[in-house]
């Protein structure tokens, strides 16, 4: 055996020790990121105190490594902590390690996060979607009748494989069982354990990750407003994700706008203020309420990006849901409309739908007259079930577009200013791409 082979062979051994190793904690996974500062995720098994530590990777930087303050890991935050990060110098990748004197690793092992470059030139960056994030759970004997035993998790390896810089995680990113959503331990209950798959845990250590819910991350199967474990889960879905804080103090839920590059996200919150299905529709029938849809029309009207992109974990884009009749956005149509009006109405350019939850991928497209085409990617499922049947005879589906398999998507946003394009890559498990569009931002301008 040649020396370089020996070379290699070491290598691929201390990689695979490296990765191998089972770590004393979940994650860590790097949340949101501005152009100084970032947040990191990370559970633990126990109670402890840990830290993060960190250094910029910058060729030539000769700075030294920098620690946050300390954290307690308790049994009442289910050991689950999110660090921001201030101070960090712009578009600089850094290096960071969980530490802790209670933890000791046989080698020390380390994690990437980034910040965002300062200034108004945009670059290029890939951000993966998905959402029904199901899994087995030998444990409680509670499988789960939306869980899909025959396709397994790679689909998680396969998402990280594609090095996206970012995940937007579209809801239903756990399922919690019956018992589970009526308290706060039963929520993070599912979430630690939804959290500590093996197979995920590669996708955590990959890029930032930032999400919204639906009803299985919420509650009980199309939960609305009269959930009384409404809190339980917000408490959870709150402790478990490190998104940025930017909808108004004074109101509850979920929602909040990211703004990545030339990309603006913003979040929805389909399930807190939401009105019974059953409700006739009409001016008091509210899927996002009142508020949320005054902050979310305000937020695209002041948004300068190229893609404001409204993130839902309920399709937005279909006029006939039969026959699920599981609470389209169209059952709300008062709000819906008034929602495509506003932005009709206002002029607002560069904005699409990006929305789960359905069980099928599409890619839908309404043609208001004298304005520009609106867009939904509705992208699901990762691992929950598929049925064919969930796939509805929509005339605003694009034309081969449908996936049924479990899929993800890639979004890359490239291309100079003022040119600038929205790729479009949806992927099956194996990360094999099914179909692939491209959105010019001058698309989404008025003529
Ligand atoms: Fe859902």
């Amino acid at each position: 055996m040649t020396f370089r082979k020996i070379l290699l062979l070491f290598i691929v051994f201390i990689y695979t020790v490296s990765y191998s190793q089972k770590l004393p904690f979940n994650g860590p996974m790097a949340g949101y990121n501005n152009s100084s500062q970032v947040s990191v995720w990370v559970q633990f098994h126990k109670p402890l105190k840990a830290r993060i530590t960190y250094y910029p990777l910058n060729p030539g930087s000769n700075a030294k490594h920098l620690i946050t303050e300390e954290q307690e890991a308790k049994a009442e935050n289910a050991y689950a902590l999110i660090f921001q990060i201030k101070g960090l110098a712009p578009g600089t990748e850094y290096e960071y390690e969980v530490v802790s004197p209670d933890i000791t690793l046989p080698n020390p092992v380390t994690f990437r996060f980034k910040t965002q470059p300062e200034g108004t030139k945009p670059f290029d960056f890939t951000v993966a979607t998905g959402s029904c994030c199901c899994l087995r759970d030998k444990s409680t004997g509670k499988g789960g009748r939306m869980y899909n035993s025959a396709s397994g998790y790679r689909i998680y390896n396969s998402i990280a494989n594609q090095k996206p810089d970012y995940m937007v995680w579209l809801g239903d990113n756990i399922y919690l069982r019956n018992g589970e959503w009526n308290s706060f331990e039963g929520v993070c209950y599912r979430y630690t354990h939804t959290r500590s798959l093996p197979e995920l845990q590669k996708l955590l250590r990959s890029g930032h990750h930032f999400s919204t819910w639906d009803d299985h991350d919420y509650g009980l199967n199309n939960g609305n407003t009269y959930s009384r474990s409404k809190d339980f889960a917000l408490d959870g879905f709150n402790l478990f994700w490190a998104n940025p804080e930017t909808h108004p103090a004074e109101t509850k839920g979920i929602y909040y706008n990211y703004k990545i590059g030339d990309a603006e996200f913003f979040m929805t919150d389909d399930r807190y203020f939401r009105s019974p299905d059953t409700l006739q529709d009409g001016e008091n029938k509210a899927f996002l309420g009142k508020e949320q849809l005054q902050w979310l029309v305000n937020s695209l009207k002041k948004s300068n990006a190229s893609f404001k992109i409204i993130a839902i974990g309920t399709q937005y884009l279909n006029p006939n849901p039969e026959p699920r009749k599981e609470g389209y956005w169209k059952d709300y149509n008062t709000e819906a409309t008034y929602l495509i009006n506003e932005i009709q109405k206002e002029k607002i350019e560069g904005v699409l739908f990006l929305t789960g939850d359905v069980h099928y991928t599409v890619l839908s497209r309404l043609n208001p007259p004298g304005f520009y085409p609106v867009y939904d990617l509705t992208v699901s499922a990762l691992t929950s079930i598929q049925n064919p049947f969930f796939g509805t005879k929509s005339e605003l589906r694009m034309p081969g577009t449908f996936v049924w398999n479990h899929n993800f998507a890639l979004l890359k946003f490239s291309g100079e200013e003022n040119k600038r394009v929205m790729t479009i890559e949806v992927r099956d498990k194996w990360g094999i791409r099914r179909w692939k569009r491209k959105i010019n931002a001058s698309d989404l301008q008025l003529k």
